[in-house]
C-alpha cells in the first residue's frame, strides 16, 4: 500500500449486510485492508460498510481474496462498494497528527511552520516505511534536537498510527550488493518483522535484512493469475517467496524448488511456506544458485528467473533445469525503453544457441512481453515469457 501527494483524497467502503459485518470485518483486518481512523457506517438498507485502505475499485482477484478470507460465506453487493470523500484521507490525518504534536511541544511563539510531510510511503503489515528524505530535512533535524526522546517516541508512533501501522522506518538506496540487502532504519518498533497478505498469500520477513520488491506487485498478482497444475517449478532467486508462494498458494503448482543465498530471506521464505500450508511443496536450496542449479536439471515445468538488472548469467543452467520435452521461461531484465524489441529479439537468440549447445532440439519463442515498471529515466524493468518445445523435424 502506498500514498503520494497526487493521489486523490478517496477511499473505498465495502458494504455488507450487518449479520455478515464481523466476518467482513475481520477479513478485511486479516488482508491488511482495513482502514483504522474511519468508523464504519450504516446505510438506511441497515448494510454495514467498512472503509479500506485502497484508493480504487477492488479487482475481481482482490473481490475473490476477500471471498476466501471470511469466516462465513458472505455477499457483498458490488454495486455498493463506493468512493468517499477527505475526511479520512491519510494526508490530512498526517498533517493533524503533527499540528497536536506541536501544540504539546512548543508554546505557539515557538511553534514551528513550514515543516515537510511525507508525501510517499509504503506499508508492510503495520510497519510503515517512509522514503529516504522523510522528516530528514535540516529544518526538522533542527526541531527533533529540540525535543526529548520521548517526544519524539510519540511522534514516531502517532506517524505510523496516522498511515494505519504500529511501526515505522525510513528507506535509504537499496544496496548494490548481490542481496540486493535495502537499508531501511527502523524509527519506531521493537523490529523491522513484518507479515501481511496480498491476494489471499500470506508474507512475513525482516524488512532490515531483505530486499522485497512492492514495486512488483502487477507483476506478483500476474504470475499468481496462472494456472501452474501439476508443474514443477525452480525459482532461481526466490527471495522470501515474492514470486515463489503466489505460484504455490494462488498458481496450484506441485512444487517449487527455491533457490536463494541470502539466510534472512530464507527465514521469511520458509515462514511463508508455513503459514500458507505449503511447506510439503516446497525445497529451500540455499547458496549461490551457480552452485545449486545444476543439481536440478532435467525436472522442471518452468524456471522463474526474477533478478535485476539481469539473470543472464544463469539462463543455460535454467535451459537445464526444464525437463527434456521443455517448458517456460520467465525473464527480468532492466532494458532501454526503444531497445525492447531488439533485446527480444536477441535473448531468443542467445537462448537458441544455447539449447543447441546443450544438444536440445527445442523451438524456443517469445510468448509475451510484460512491461512490469519503469526502473529509472528511459530503462523499464520487462519479463519476457519463452516457452521451450520440441522440435517437430
Ligand atoms: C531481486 S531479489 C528478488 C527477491 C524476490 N523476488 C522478493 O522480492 O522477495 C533477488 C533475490 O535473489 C537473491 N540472489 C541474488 N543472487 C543470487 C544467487 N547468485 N544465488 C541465489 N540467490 C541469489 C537475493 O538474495 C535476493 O533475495
Amino acid at each position: 500500500m502506498s500514498g503520494s501527494s497526487d493521489q486523490a483524497p478517496v477511499q473505498v467502503v465495502v458494504w455488507t449486510a450487518k449479520e455478515h459485518a464481523t466476518s467482513l470485518h475481520a477479513a478485511l483486518k486479516a488482508l491488511g485492508w482495513h482502514y483504522p481512523f474511519a468508523q464504519s457506517k450504516v446505510n438506511k438498507e441497515g448494510e454495514v460498510g467498512f472503509p479500506c485502505l485502497q484508493t480504487e475499485p477492488f479487482s475481481k482477484e482482490e473481490l475473490r481474496a476477500l471471498e476466501l478470507k471470511a469466516t462465513d460465506p458472505f455477499t457483498f453487493n458490488l454495486q455498493s462498494i463506493e468512493i468517499t470523500g477527505r475526511s479520512v484521507n491519510p494526508h490530512e490525518q498526517l498533517k493533524r497528527t503533527l499540528e497536536v504534536w506541536c501544540a504539546h511541544n512548543f508554546t505557539s511563539n515557538h511553534r514551528p511552520t513550514g515543516l515537510q510531510l511525507p508525501t510517499k510511503w509504503e506499508r508492510l503489515g503495520d510497519l510503515v516505511i517512509l522514503s529516504e528524505e522523510a522528516f530528514n530535512s535540516v529544518q526538522w533535524n533542527e526541531v527533533l534536537n529540540r525535543v526529548n526522546e520521548a517526544e519524539k517516541t510519540n511522534l514516531w508512533q502517532a506517524i505510523a498510527q496516522s498511515l494505519g501501522g504500529t511501526k515505522l522506518a525510513r528507506q535509504a538506496q537499496i544496496l548494490d550488493n548481490i542481496t540486493r540487502s535495502p537499508q531501511v532504519c527502523l524509527l519506531h518498533g521493537d523490529s523491522a518483522w513484518v507479515e501481511f497478505s496480498d491476494y489471499g498469500v500470506q508474507f512475513g520477513f525482516d524488512a532490515e535484512h531483505v530486499m522485497f520488491s512492492s514495486g512488483n506487485v502487477t507483476e506478483r498478482h500476474r504470475i499468481g493469475s496462472m494456472d501452474m497444475s501439476d508443474e514443477i517449478i525452480v525459482d532461481a532467486y526466490a527471495g522470501t517467496g515474492y514470486y515463489t508462494l503466489p505460484m504455490l498458494v494462488r498458481s496450484n503448482a506441485a512444487h517449487v524448488h527455491a533457490c536463494e543465498l541470502n539466510p534472512a530471506s530464507i527465514t521469511g521464505l520458509r515462514w511463508g511456506a508455513n503459514a500458507n500450508g505449503v511447506e510439503q511443496k516446497l525445497t529451500v536450496h540455499q547458496g549461490n544458485n551457480q552452485d545449486t542449479l545444476p543439481s536440478l536439471k532435467g525436472l522442471a515445468d518452468r524456471c522463474h528467473l526474477g533478478l535485476l538488472p539481469s539473470s543472464e548469467g544463469v539462463w543455460a543452467h535454467a535451459l537445464a533445469c526444464l525437463k527434456p520435452t521443455g517448458g517456460m521461461l520467465h525473464i527480468h531484465m532492466n532494458v532501454e525503453k526503444e531497445r525492447i524489441e531488439e533485446w527480444r529479439a536477441d535473448t531468443i537468440a542467445t537462448l537458441e544457441m544455447m539449447a543447441e549447445e546443450a544438444g536440445r532440439s527445442w523451438n524456443i519463442t517469445s510468448v509475451h512481453v510484460e512491461h512490469v515498471k519503469s526502473f529509472s529515466p528511459g530503462v523499464i524493468h520487462v519479463v519476457l515469457d519463452v516457452l521451450c518445445s520440441v522440435r517437430v523435424e
